[in-house]
């Protein structure tokens, strides 16, 4: 038993092969603790298991071997206690933005006036202020994106998994986005599980980056990064540290990618 506020301990996961009976190893024995307030990011290649993690804390899913336990506690249902932005994240084209972002309150029992301010809260976090009355097909992708990022942020989880949440985005929306998650999770001390594919990222916004191995996956290595904050994720090689920092993942992580030689 340790105090980890997400724990993942000896977690295998096997899916069976379309088309075959035949299991398919895809995670092979992974242990991670999230500590609380932490910032947690997860890389690793493409097929890796990274959304497979996140579903199994979100309780959409369980492991064929292992636990992940939150507050403690094993999670062998669906895990409402988390506020998850899955990577396909998609928001009801039927409603409004503000509908969309208003509804786990709604479904929370929240009063009126209460939604009608943390909604507009949320859409000025996300910089989406003013479009609360636009449908998801009036808005730009990087937008529905936002949408659904708010539709987490509005009740106030205090654990966010965040699968490839900036991908999508533009180079600048996603740099003010960076900036904004980070000074969002320190105000509200929130415990973050982050994947993504960007090293830069991992390592401007984590407090720990953990590095997955190609499939069967095992975890790599798990590094402090212990940049002081706040750190400018504007100008990534300003911050002291950065470029130490962002060699130790890379030295570990490379080995994981194919790399092709240039023919002499
Ligand atoms: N329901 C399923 N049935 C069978 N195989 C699955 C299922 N879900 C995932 N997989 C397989 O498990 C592996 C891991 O998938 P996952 O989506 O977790 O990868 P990932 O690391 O998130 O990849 P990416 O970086 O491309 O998003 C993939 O090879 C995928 O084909
Ligand atoms: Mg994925």
């Amino acid at each position: 038993m340790n105090d980890a506020v997400l724990s993942f301990s000896g977690i295998r996961q096997e899916f069976p092969a379309p088309g075959s009976d035949v299991g398919i190893r895809v995670i092979d024995g992974i242990d991670l603790d999230v500590g609380h307030g932490r910032f947690v990011a997860v890389i690793g290649p493409s097929g890796c298991g990274k959304s497979t993690l996140l579903q199994m804390a979100a309780g959409l899913l369980m492991p064929t071997r292992g636990t992940v336990h939150h507050r403690g506690r094993a999670i062998a249902t669906i895990n409402r206690e988390v506020g998850f932005v899955p990577q396909q994240a998609q928001l009801f084209p039927w409603k409004t933005l503000a509908q969309n972002v208003e509804l786990p309150l709604l479904l929370r029992g929240v009063g009126a006036d209460e939604r009608r301010e943390r909604v507009a809260a949320a859409l000025d976090a996300v910089g989406l202020s003013g479009f609360d009355h636009y449908f998801p097909s009036q808005l730009s992708g990087g937008m529905q994106k936002r949408g659904s990022i708010a539709r987490t942020l509005v009740y106030r989880p205090d654990v966010i998994l965040m699968d490839e949440p900036f991908g999508a985005l533009d180079a600048q929306t996603r740099m003010v986005m960076q900036n904004d998650l980070q000074m969002l999770s320190r105000d509200a001390s929130a415990t973050v599980l982050f994947v993504t594919h960007d090293i830069t990222e991992a390592v401007l916004l984590a407090d720990n980056v953990a590095i997955m191995s190609q499939r069967p996956s095992k975890l790599l290595a798990n590094i402090a990064i212990n940049l002081p904050r706040p750190r400018n994720v504007f100008e990534p090689f300003k911050n002291p540290g950065f470029e130490d920092a962002y060699d130790a993942v890379w030295t570990v992580f490379r080995s994981q990618i194919g790399i092709r030689q240039q023919p002499h």
